[in-house]
């Protein structure tokens, strides 16, 4: 027996349809899709061709070496432009605002494009991160960068793992996985679970001691009762997190005993890293907090890379820790 799934073009499609939608969000997706397939291939072969290196580096063929980063930023930006759909970017690899389509896009992309990159050297997993927000079709668009609540959608693939999540706004967070012709297939609606047993903490345990003295009790009077995972890749740790429930978090750094070290704002990147995975756990039942316990949702970025703390994940948890924030 031949056992087929619903590939994921087949699932957006049906969707569009569904809500009499127009095909420019497919062609959108249809590029991001052939993006991370780009990216993976890349970065399955990274270790062969010696693209896994760092940058400044010469591989065998004395070519200076790129980093995975760069080349995903490029391989994403290619196939960006040619959707024709997207009056700009935001990419952790460009400083600045990257203009495409000025005048007929009609989505704004942030992105970033290789997530996690500690673990390049390693060939673990590492993340594609991006939301999407779309231009004011009523009104004057003046271009502003969107809080996530604007997101019409968020996804991740995780890479060479294989898994996409998407989530589209009131429609739900869906996973799917690659199948052996390189088609993500099988949607699989993804809720956090109530069921305790399986929730997990994850955060970067070294930094413990640096964060704001309520967390540290938090986390003290919590600990015994989950288990801890960290990948040190947001998109494999909240990968995790939506399958199995509990709460990621990355507070803020005020404790440094180097306080150059400090982070005030926390490390992670609003736009394209906390938004986007917010975005995907409100679609998937939880919610996301800032280290003033506000929805991380909320948040209108005044620049595109500006950093925020996060704490996202399954809702009870997220309420109750944001509760401590604001106490
Ligand atoms: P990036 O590789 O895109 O710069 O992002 C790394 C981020 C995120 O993926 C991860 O959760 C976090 O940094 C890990 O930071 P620590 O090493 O400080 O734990
Ligand atoms: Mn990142
Ligand atoms: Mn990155």
């Amino acid at each position: 027996m031949i056992q087929f799934e619903q590939t994921f073009m087949n699932f957006l499609f049906h969707h569009q349809e569904k809500f009499n939608r127009t095909y420019h969000f497919l062609i959108l997706m249809d590029a991001v899709i052939s993006a991370a397939k780009h990216i993976q291939h890349y970065y399955l072969t990274g270790a062969l061709k010696g693209n896994l290196g760092l940058a400044g580096e010469v591989n065998i063929q004395g070519e200076e070496v790129m980093r995975m980063d760069q080349i995903a930023h490029e391989i994403v930006i290619h196939y960006l432009k040619t959707s024709e759909r997207v009056i700009h970017a935001v990419s952790e690899e460009e400083e600045l605002i990257i203009p495409l389509e000025e005048k007929r896009g009609r989505y704004f992309f942030y992105f970033d494009p290789l997530d996690g990159s500690a673990n390049v050297s390693h060939g673990l997993p590492v993340g594609f991160l991006f939301g999407i927000a779309k231009k004011n079709l009523k009104g004057t668009e003046d271009g502003h960068l969107r809080a996530g609540n604007d997101y019409i959608a968020a996804g991740m693939f995780v890479i060479p793992t294989g898994t996409f999540t998407l989530a589209l706004r009131e429609a739900g967070a869906w996973r799917f996985h690659v199948d052996e012709t390189m088609n993500f297939v099988k949607p699989i609606r993804m809720i956090l679970p109530d069921d305790t047993r399986s929730w997990e903490l994850s955060f970067n345990e070294a930094n413990r001691y640096t964060f704001d003295e309520k967390i540290q009790n938090w986390i003290a009077g919590n600990e015994n009762k989950y288990s801890f995972r960290y990948l040190g890749a947001l998109a494999g740790d909240f990968h995790r997190l939506l399958s199995n429930g509990g709460m990621f978090m990355y507070p803020a750094i005020i404790n440094h005993p180097n306080p150059k070290k400090n982070r005030p704002q926390g490390k992670l990147r609003l736009m394209y890293e906390a938004a986007v995975v917010s975005f995907m756990c409100r679609e998937a039942g939880g919610h996301a907090v800032d280290e003033t316990g506000s929805p991380i949702l909320n948040k209108k970025p005044d620049q595109p890379h500006q950093r925020t703390a996060l704490y996202v994940g399954s809702k009870k948890l997220v309420d109750d820790i944001a509760g401590v924030l604001q106490g």
